[in-house]
């Protein structure tokens, strides 16, 4: 068994919603390593537009059929989550400069709550380096088009939400 098919990396994250910048960050994952397991986590956001449940189940339909992705929830230290699912890796996505002062201090941070575990950053590219969760909702919420921001079940959740609102 090679050395990446037997590696597993978490990929974590709020993801209100997977946009594909993330999806775009867990593709170049799979390049270097075997599994990569997109962890959400619980209760970090107060008001969250989609639940945890159905974060997840976007996830798990975003990578149906594709037996190298899992989507999963964790609560608690990433660094504990990582050990208990036989990670040693984090993945994160770095989009510009601007991400990469919180970036390092987390990565810093999960170093020294566990040494064992490395963080890697891997690059979105230069089309996805506006592109966030929350602007999603934001041009959503204000009528704005984000075909080609999120894939398409994450687009079609979003028209369905806001249907009685919008009442388009
Ligand atoms: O993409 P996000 O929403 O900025 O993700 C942030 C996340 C989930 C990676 C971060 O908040 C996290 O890992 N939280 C778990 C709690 C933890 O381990 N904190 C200490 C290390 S920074």
């Amino acid at each position: 068994m090679s050395q990446q098919s037997r590696s597993v990396a978490v990929f974590p994250g709020s993801f209100d919603p997977i946009t594909n910048g993330h999806l775009d960050i867990v593709d170049r994952g799979l390049k270097v390593f075997g599994e990569v397991i997109i962890a959400i986590l619980v209760n970090r956001e107060k008001k969250p537009l989609f639940s945890i449940e159905e974060r997840l189940e976007l996830i798990r339909e975003a990578y149906r059929g594709n037996e190298r992705v899992r989507g999963d929830t964790f609560s608690g230290l990433l660094v504990d989550y990582a050990m208990k699912v036989g990670a040693s890796v984090i993945i994160r996505g770095l989009r510009a400069i601007s991400d990469f002062e919180y970036e390092f201090q987390m990565a810093l941070m999960n170093r020294r709550l566990n040494p064992r575990i490395e963080t890697v950053f891997l690059m979105a590219p230069e089309g996805y380096s506006y592109l966030s969760s929350r602007l999603v909702k934001e041009v959503f919420d204000l009528g704005g088009d984000v075909r080609g921001l999120v894939p398409p079940v994450v687009e079609r959740r979003l028209r369905e939400k806001s249907r009685p609102r919008r009442k388009k």
